[in-house]
Order: structure tokens, then C-alpha cells, then sequence
């Protein structure tokens, strides 16, 4: 592979390369280094890869995250569901409206709030992890573990009553709700999108309905609480904060958890630490979201043409904070290219920050902490990660891991 960041050109830019799906941390080291703000001619986007830059644009004005900015965002048919979802949503939401949506879930989320969901949570790990229990051979922890916890969490939180149909049903239409927000979409899936919001929406108001009836103790039912007071909360809104729990909830949890399970694996004598030991786990899962958490980067569009660090950035344009890019600068993290479950995470910036600051970071700590405490639970000493057979989704520089087959021997 002979491509490096010192030499992009449009068909070759280093973001793009196999050297960077192979290994990101190579290439973003370079760029921090060269070219901290760097144009990927492609994509006509920027990639933003030293720490201090990712902080500040996480608060700065002249970038937004609603999709809407985007250049080249395709607006839905006026009147669609798809349309009203796209324009209040946490992201889109005028403020006062985005404070309220905020506010309305904020106690619940609290270290707290999210304490009293520990046992909720617990039931729901188990629920999957019971099946893993004393198996042999080859099982994939991102179908049967990762990926189906935290949409079954959010959907007993939210009280979606605990059924496995009822389940099943509510992560397939969560998944079609999650991909009807991307902002580049045809109109095939945005059919599917559509569709899944008016069943989400309707199911959400017959829940709605019931436990206004007959409160029971979840998110619907404080919500409805909330109703009654001076500043009421409506149907609408309840759709759209459980709709924002989803979307935003489900697959960075899954990925965490899922990446989490990777690096430990890869890090041997730490996972027998962290297996011996499991008060280290709050900052083990700090650590593993510091150390891995994809090549990923987090969408800002520019609101208008202004200068950063000399480059030109035009509005409309995507700048991708980098998680890597950041969470590996050796001005904040001491050799950070080494994992270390003792390590300072203070400085974490997996969560984002400013008025947009994750509303489920204490959610997703603890829940990750129980998905990974159980995993070493089920998953025998001499368990063999199988990285070669790891199926990869590609996006342009985007991965995801899809599948993580483990060897549980016989
Ligand atoms: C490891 C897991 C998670 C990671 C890494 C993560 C990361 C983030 C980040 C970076 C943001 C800010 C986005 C931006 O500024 O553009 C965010 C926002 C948000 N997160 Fe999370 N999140 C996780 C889990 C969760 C969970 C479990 C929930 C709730 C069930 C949740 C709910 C939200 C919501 C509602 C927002 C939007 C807040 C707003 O716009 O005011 N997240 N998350």
C-alpha cells in the first residue's frame, strides 16, 4: 500500500486507502502531525483529527450537527412523517424545543436515575447471556450479544412491554427509523423509513394512551407524569424523544461494547485483569471507548464559509470529528497508542460536549460495564477471538465491525 498522508491526491487520499482500514491509527497520526485539518477531495469533506480542534468544534458556532446543513442533504416530501421527524429532532429541533426534549429525559438519565435501571438492565444482559452459557464452537457476540442489548434496554426503559415478539419488533423498526435519518437516502428506504415512523408513532400513542391509564414504572409513564404538570409534555414529543433515545442510543452502544470485546481480546493479559478483577471496570470501559471505538468520525456541517487553521471551509461541507484522531493525541494522552485499564480517562471526548452533550453517557457506561462483566462471565478462559474472520461493513473510510466470531472450544 503505498499511499500516506503526506501525498493525497482524489483517487488516492489516505483516508480512503487499505492502509487505513488496516490501520487507522497509523494514518490519523500523520495527519494530526501534517495536516491537522485535512480535505478529502472525494468526499469534498474534512477530517479533524487533533484533540483541541475536535473539542472546540463540538461547541462552535459556525458548524452544526443538523443534517440539514449538509450540502448534500435531499429534504423529505413535504408533510411526510420522515420530514416532521428530520426537522425536530435532537439534532434539528429549534432550541427551546431541543431544551425541552433535553430536560424531559435529563432526570432519568442521571447517575441516579440510571442507577435505578441497573436492574433492569441486568435482566435484559442476562436474557442474552443465559444462551451463551456453557456453548461450544464458533458464536458471533455481535448478533447474539452486542448488537440486540441496548435497543432491548432503551425498549424496557422506554415500556415496551417485555415480550420477545413485542422486542423483535420494536429493534426492526428502530433500525428502520435509525437509517431514515441518514441524509443521503434513496427513495426506496426512505418508503421503509416513512412506514416505520407511522408504526413507531402509533405504537408510542397506544402506549401513551395506556399508561396514561394505568401508569407503570417507565420512561412513557414519567413522561405522561410530566404531562399533567404546568408544562405539559405531549404525545409528540414523548414519539420524538424515544425516537432520539433510539437512533442515538442503540448502535453506539453496540459498537462500544462490541469494540470494547475486540480490544480486550487483543490484550490478552489486561482481559485476564480486568476477569480477576472487576472494580477496575468503570474505567476498563472508559479505556476501551478511549482506545477503540472505530475509525469513525462525528458529522459537523458548516453553517457558513469561514478560515480554520488556514483552510477554507465552505458551507455545507462535512467536517468528521475523529474520535481515533483524538482519543490517540500524545499531548493529552501519554503514549496512547499503548491500552491501559489504569490509565487516566478523564479527559474522554467519546460523549461530545456543549448543548448537545450525550444525554445517555452515564446509561451507556453502566450498561457496557454489565455487557462486558457478563461477557467474561460466559466466555471460557481459552476462548479464541477468530479476527480473520471478522466481517467488515465499508463505507468510504468508514468500518464497522458486523460480526465477532469467537472460538468458545469444545
Ligand atoms: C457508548 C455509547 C455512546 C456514545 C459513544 C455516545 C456518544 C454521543 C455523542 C458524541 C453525542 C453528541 C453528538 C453530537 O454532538 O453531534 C451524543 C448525543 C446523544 N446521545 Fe449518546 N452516546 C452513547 C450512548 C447513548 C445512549 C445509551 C443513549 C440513550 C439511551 C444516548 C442518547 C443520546 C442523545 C439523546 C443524544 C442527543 C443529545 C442532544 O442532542 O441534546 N447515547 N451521544
Amino acid at each position: 500500500m503505498s499511499a500516506t498522508a503526506s501525498e493525497p491526491t482524489s483517487a488516492n487520499d489516505p483516508l480512503l486507502s487499505e492502509a487505513y482500514f488496516e490501520k487507522p491509527e497509523d494514518i490519523l497520526a500523520e495527519l494530526r502531525e501534517n495536516d491537522p485539518v485535512h480535505y478529502i477531495e472525494p468526499l469534498d469533506a474534512w477530517m479533524i483529527t487533533r484533540y483541541d480542534d475536535v473539542r472546540q468544534l463540538f461547541i462552535d458556532p459556525r458548524v452544526n450537527n443538523d443534517r440539514r446543513y449538509f450540502q448534500g442533504h435531499v429534504p423529505a416530501p413535504e408533510g411526510s412523517y420522515l420530514r416532521w421527524m428530520s426537522e425536530h429532532n435532537f439534532f434539528s429541533a429549534p432550541e427551546d424545543e431541543h431544551q425541552r426534549m433535553r430536560n424531559l429525559v435529563s432526570k432519568t438519565m442521571t447517575p441516579r436515575g440510571v442507577k435505578r435501571m441497573e436492574g433492569q438492565i441486568r435482566d435484559v444482559v442476562e436474557q442474552f447471556a443465559a444462551k451463551l452459557r456453557g456453548r461450544s464452537g464458533v458464536v458471533d457476540l455481535v448478533s447474539e450479544f452486542c448488537s440486540p442489548i441496548p435497543n432491548t434496554v432503551i425498549s424496557r426503559i422506554t415500556g415496551i412491554p417485555a415480550k420477545e415478539n413485542d422486542e423483535v419488533r420494536f429493534r426492526n423498526l428502530a433500525r428502520e427509523v435509525i437509517s431514515g435519518i441518514s441524509p443521503l437516502l434513496d427513495p426506496e428506504a426512505r418508503k421503509i423509513a416513512e412506514r416505520a415512523i407511522v408504526e413507531l408513532c402509533e405504537w408510542v400513542g397506544e402506549l401513551a394512551r395506556e399508561r396514561g391509564a394505568h401508569p407503570q414504572e417507565d420512561l412513557i409513564s414519567d413522561l405522561l407524569a410530566k404531562h399533567d404538570e404546568d408544562d405539559p409534555a405531549t404525545v409528540d414529543e414523548i414519539i420524538l424523544v424515544i425516537a432520539g433515545l433510539v437512533a442515538a442510543g442503540s448502535e453506539t452502544t453496540a459498537v462500544g461494547a462490541t469494540m470494547g470485546l475486540r480490544t480486550l481480546f487483543h490484550h490478552p493479559e489486561q482481559m485476564a485483569e480486568l476477569r480477576a478483577d472487576r472494580s477496575l471496570m468503570p474505567n476498563a470501559v472508559r479505556e476501551m471507548l478511549r482506545f477503540d471505538f472505530g475509525a469513525a468520525g462525528l458529522p459537523r456541517y458548516a453553517v457558513e464559509d469561514f478560515e480554520f487553521h488556514g483552510k477554507s471551509i465552505k458551507k455545507g461541507q462535512p467536517l468528521f470529528l475523529s474520535f481515533k484522531g483524538a482519543h490517540r493525541d500524545p499531548s493529552v494522552f501519554p503514549d496512547p497508542d499503548r491500552f491501559d485499564l489504569h490509565r487516566d480517562t478523564r479527559d474522554l471526548t467519546i460523549f461530545g460536549r456543549g448543548t448537545h452533550y450525550c444525554i445517555g453517557a452515564n446509561l451507556a457506561q453502566l450498561e457496557m460495564g454489565i455487557m462486558l462483566d457478563a461477557a467474561l462471565d460466559v466466555i471460557p478462559e481459552d476462548a479464541k477471538l477468530l479476527d480473520d474472520q471478522i466481517e467488515w461493513m465499508r463505507m468510504a473510510m468508514f468500518s464497522r465491525v458486523e460480526s465477532l466470531p469467537v472460538d468458545f472450544g469444545q
